[in-house]
């Protein structure tokens, strides 16, 4: 065999195998967890367990708002928000069934939304409009029907 053509087969390999030991790492050490929060809930008793026995959008002070959401194949509950301009929003989410994201179009917002973990986030909405609310992770059959809208007033 040719040097180079050995170079190549030995980075290429180590390559790989610097990949695979990262992933692993990521998936069993680090358990595959959301980065933000350790909050966790029971998925099958989401229906009964505070906040989100009660899901909506809840203002908690001057500009400031609490929505608690769920997302679910292949919705968002609640499905209509609107704040007026300027608002804070406190999103906290989890999800019924599958992993679901949370992407808000013109924002910073993209979240991966797992069933057993709590998802916070806070973001202010300074422009008024309308912003797209988006699933972007494959969760099933109507995936690409998954979204909604965040009003701004
Ligand atoms: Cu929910 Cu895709």
């Amino acid at each position: 065999m040719h040097l180079d053509e050995k170079i190549w087969l030995f980075l290429s390999f180590g390559m790989i195998m610097v990949f695979m030991v990262f992933t692993g790492y990521q998936a069993i050490a680090l358990g595959m967890a959301p980065p933000s929060h350790k909050e966790t809930i029971d998925p099958q008793k989401v229906d009964q367990t505070a906040p989100f026995d009660q899901p909506g959008i809840k203002q908690i002070g001057e500009n400031e708002y609490e929505v608690v959401m769920t997302l679910q194949v292949f919705s968002f509950t609640p499905m209509e928000i609107e704040v007026p301009a300027g608002s804070t929003v406190h999103f906290t989410l989890t999800s019924k069934d599958v992993v679901h994201g949370f992407e808000v179009a013109n924002t910073n917002i993209n979240a991966m939304v797992m069933p057993g973990h709590i998802q916070k986030i806070t973001q202010k909405f300074d422009k008024p409009g309308e912003y797209l609310v988006l699933c972007n992770e494959y969760c099933g059959s109507g995936h690409q029907l998954m979204s909604t809208k965040i009003t701004v007033k």
